[in-house]
């Protein structure tokens, strides 16, 4: 058990492209006007932390992660008088905001790599990582990141006559971090959007961050970790109460050590549970997502997890046994155009569980949510069972679906849908000025699946969605307590306890289609906390023994005094 509780073990975070979200300037784009509009949609979800992706000026090359000013706001989106309103009006509703901070590399745009690239006394030349000529065998472990669309991590500069290496794409040079004034650029940036209220950061590539970049002598640090826990220190002294999210898809074995002592990040993008929790919705077996709890490694008193199902990224799978990958791909990618990189699935969860594409426009819709209702519920109650805090990315609570014809990732970064209205409600712009075209039409086009008609209808995703996040929130225990696996006699049952100081959160879970009934010794009289309305119940059979009725994909969280 925890003895400190801090506010990030016990809230939901929910992510948010500002461009996508809402338009409240009519131009085809989302900006912080109109998402400011929203926040009290947000508020009513229940979320108490929005992740911003980036909205930085940027050529928007790769969703505006190839960053030009990290001290603005792109003019796409507003000004930073919008940014500043909307944070203010978010803390009014007691609503955190945590933005991304991309620092492993900036834009070729950026004023730093333009003057490394033209003028080699410039100081901004070591702000990147160079060479005359690149390695014949670049290093196997680091290689491009999106294989298919890189095939090299050195690219040649006609205007510099050298080499400048990149782990993204050729037009993300990688910073040089390894060089103290890079390390002090970073702390001015945070300490830039600490300043405006923000209370933390979402570091992207944490692990590409801190590598040697390139495997050269002169980029090495002695001490990676040091970058993370001078970070933390920097964090810790200038915000108030501002933690450090960090995006590290790295090997189990090394997932520990982005906690250090306690003293680097704070909060872990856990994308190892991800992929073991699909793993297990897809074999309808409980065995994979038991598995995932040998494999995490302990972490410290203050550390959180992040669970999610799914961000705006590919569902990586590759760290699956390959028994399990081919069982993924088979059940929720079974097309090629689904996958992407040799690894992931660029799917919405809704479809990927209903095993229907977002773009198939024919059929009625079985339900209001496009997908399939049950496993949606099962797959969401189970994440926000998990020991950790639960991230939501912005549609899933409405079931929205994917467009495999947009190219790469932006398959699932379609605009919110927010009514039946034009546009999905999302903007009163032209079609063609919007800045991605929302999904119309079939089972998950916005005619069907919006916020409108779910928020009027007691039944819908959207208001279970909501009960979750309530529900979830009076589990204290979840948040912070030790998690016990307990023996269910059933391979598609899950069951665990959360045990917190004076009381304990049972759930219990069938990943499978056919109804079942297990039965389970608990150390006290259960009290019903949240369920499928009517779909399951539970009855003492002896003392200390319950047995609980499990439906299709039925779902129980309980609590034990
Ligand atoms: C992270 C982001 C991804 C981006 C990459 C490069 O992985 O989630 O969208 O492409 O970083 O910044």
């Amino acid at each position: 058990m925890r003895t400190k509780t801090r506010w990030y073990q016990n809230a939901t975070i929910y992510a948010i492209d500002v461009k996508t979200f809402a338009d409240g300037t009519g131009d085809g784009v989302g900006d912080f006007a109109g998402l400011t509009d929203r926040l009290d949609y947000l508020a009513g979800l229940g979320i108490d932390c929005v992740w911003l992706l980036p909205f930085y000026p940027s050529p928007n090359r790769d969703n505006g992660y190839d960053v030009t000013d990290y001290y603005g706001v792109d003019s796409r989106y507003g000004t930073l008088g919008d940014f500043v309103e909307f944070v203010r009006e978010a803390d009014r509703r007691g609503i955190r905001v945590l933005v991304d901070l991309v620092v492993n590399h900036t834009s070729d745009q950026h004023p730093w790599f333009r003057a490394a690239r033209s003028d080699p006394d410039s100081k901004y030349r070591d702000y990147y990582v160079w060479v005359d000529d690149p390695p014949e065998w670049p290093d196997p472990d680091r290689g491009p990141v999106f294989p298919g669309e890189e095939d090299a991590v050195w690219s040649y500069d006609e205007e510099a006559e050298a080499f400048y290496y990149h782990r993204f794409y050729h037009f993300q040079p990688d910073l040089n971090v390894a060089n103290p004034d890079v390390r002090e650029e970073i702390r001015k940036i945070m300490g830039f959007w600490l300043q405006l209220g923000v209370s933390g950061f979402r570091v992207d590539a944490a692990t590409l961050l801190i590598d040697n970049k390139g495997g050269l002598e002169s980029t090495r640090l002695d001490d990676p970790h040091g970058v993370l826990r001078d970070m933390r220190r920097f964090v810790e002294r200038r915000g108030d109460d501002a933690v450090l999210l960090a995006e590290a898809d790295d090997d189990p074995r090394n997932l520990a050590s982005y906690f250090g002592a306690g003293d680097e990040v704070n909060v872990l993008l856990n994308f190892l549970l991800d992929a073991y929790l699909v793993a297990a919705l897809a074999e309808e077996r409980a065995a994979p997502l038991r598995e995932v709890f040998d494999l995490l490694p302990e972490i410290p008193e203050e550390g959180q997890w992040a669970n999610f199902l799914r961000n705006f990224d590919e569902l990586n799978v590759g760290r699956l046994p390959k028994s399990y990958q081919k069982t993924v791909f088979e059940r929720f990618a079974p097309d090629d155009e689904m996958r992407i990189y040799g690894r992931g699935i660029r799917r919405r969860l809704a479809p990927m569980l209903a095993g229907v594409s977002g773009s198939e426009a024919t059929g009625g819709p079985p339900d209001e949510s496009g997908g399939d209702r049950d496993r949606i519920e099962l797959a969401y109650s189970l994440l926000f069972s998990l020991p950790g805090t639960p991230l939501v990315v912005y549609g899933d609570e409405i079931g929205m679906g994917d467009d495999l014809s947009l190219p790469g990732r932006n398959a699932v970064r379609t605009p919110m849908q927010w009514s039946a209205e034009k546009n999905g409600g999302f903007s009163t712009a032209e079609s063609e000025a919007l800045v991605r075209p929302p999904i119309s039409g079939g089972r998950y086009g916005y005619e069907t699946v919006n916020v409108a008609d779910q928020r009027g209808d007691p039944n819908s995703l959207l208001q279970w969605f909501s009960r979750l996040i309530h529900a979830r929130r009076e589990c204290p225990e979840i948040g912070r307590g030790d998690c016990e696996l307990l023996d269910t006699g059933d391979p598609a049952v899950f069951a665990h306890r959360m045990v917190g100081e004076e009381n304990a959160v049972v759930a219990v879970h069938n990943l499978g289609e056919s109804p079942t009934s297990v039965t389970l010794s608990l150390a006290g009289d259960p009290i019903r906390l949240f369920g499928r309305d009517g779909g399951v119940e539970f009855e003492r059979v002896e003392t200390g023994e319950w047995r609980f009725e499990l439906g299709r994909y039925g779902y129980c969280w309980v609590r034990i005094r």
